[in-house]
């Protein structure tokens, strides 16, 4: 059996930087990589949906961003499937079967889904739809029988959940549903990128992000601005990498070509490292040194999307052509599980026969 991948992003803001080194570019080499038979790459609306009833509007128009940062990195509609989730009906359908065979402590239990309730104060209102998405993530994965799903960390409690649900489905039925591995990112660094502020994480409402389509001017006057070593006053003091988020950004981003290229009085990151710590390295070269590193990346995925956004309905194009091939596999899918399920009445000719035979004719 092949290999296929599925992942998605939920809508509801530009993808930055912290999404490219955790899971887009990774994407980009996998899908180029000629090991998967099938790339599925999903604009996950329905699910944004789940916690923004009041704020339909962003999810709609989220979508157009995300599709201009998947294609810009590099994501190529003729190797991989691009798609909106609410254009697949089959995956609604999945979801209500699925629910079946799940409990609600089980649901309770799910870590992703705690941490989240808790995030929004959901707890003594939480929107059922809200509640049940991991069931929901599970159709999306196994609509498309993804052996492998790159995710971030904070994703493994949803495929241990559609783990569960393909072993439970398959021993009640038949087995039909293929078990998902996920693909975490592959360096600590570009596992958690923290906001330029040094906080944790990167959020839209901190301010705290540098954006795939920032400028070049934007980009700069962030990292410039970026948070470092608080005790590293004078050039001449030792300097700390804990917590040091223009090192994080390094470590996530850095090769030894930069410094060839851009800070050839050292070989490496580690020689860098080593001269910060031991004092006499101002953050000011540090942070032009990340500036050259990052611009060098993100300048290409400028240039692409300021190509994409010249013929915007061609983007929608792209969608929806994505969305009519995900369609068709999620459908046989569903085929597929309404079979072993034995409620695919009309095509049944056995259970139309005995049943006749019940009344004696
Ligand atoms: N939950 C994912 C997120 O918040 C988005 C998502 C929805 C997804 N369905 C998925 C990811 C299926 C992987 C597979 O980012």
């Amino acid at each position: 059996m092949g290999k296929i991948i599925l992942t998605g992003d939920r809508p509801t803001g530009k993808l930055h930087v912290g999404h490219y080194v955790g899971s887009l570019k990774r994407r980009v080499l996998l899908q180029n990589s000629g090991d998967f038979d099938q790339t599925y790459i999903m604009i996950a609306d329905a699910q944004a949906l789940t916690d923004n009833i009041e704020n339909p509007e962003k999810v709609r128009q989220n979508i157009i961003e995300v599709a201009l940062d998947y294609l810009s990195c590099g994501l190529d509609p003729t190797k991989s499937t691009l798609f909106i989730q609410s254009q697949i009906p089959e995956l609604c359908e999945l979801t209500f079967y699925y629910m079946d065979l799940v409990t609600v402590a089980r649901l309770q239990r799910n870590p992703t889904v705690k941490a989240e309730i808790q995030l929004r104060n959901f707890e003594a209102s939480i929107p059922v739809g809200f509640f049940t998405y991991p069931i929901s993530q599970a159709a999306d994965i196994t609509a498309f029988k993804a052996t492998t799903v790159p995710v971030g960390e904070d994703q493994l409690p949803m495929i241990e959940q559609t783990r569960e649900i393909v072993r439970k489905f398959n021993q009640v039925y038949a087995p039909v549903l293929v078990e998902p591995d996920a693909m975490l990112p592959q360096t600590e660094a570009s596992r958690r990128l923290p906001g330029t502020d040094g906080k944790a994480k990167m959020s839209k409402s901190l301010g705290n992000c540098i954006y795939l389509s920032d400028t070049a001017d934007d980009v700069r006057s962030k990292i410039m601005t970026m948070f470092t070593d608080p005790t590293h006053l004078q050039v001449s003091d030792p300097g700390h990498l804990e917590g040091n988020t223009v090192f994080t950004y390094l470590d996530a981003f850095c090769t030894d070509e930069h410094f060839e290229r851009y800070l050839p009085d050292y070989a490496n990151l580690d020689e860098l490292k080593a001269h910060y710590t031991r004092g006499g390295l101002g953050d000011v070269k540090v942070k032009k040194f990340l500036n050259n590193v990052l611009q060098e990346e993100l300048e290409p995925i400028r240039q692409k999307r300021a190509e994409y956004e010249k013929d915007i309905p061609a983007v929608y194009e792209i969608l929806k052509k994505g969305s009519e091939v995900a369609r068709e596999t999620a459908a046989k899918t569903l085929d597929e599980v309404k079979s072993a399920m034995k409620i695919n009445y009309f095509d049944d000719l056995e259970l139309i026969k005995s049943q006749s035979e019940k009344y004696g004719k």
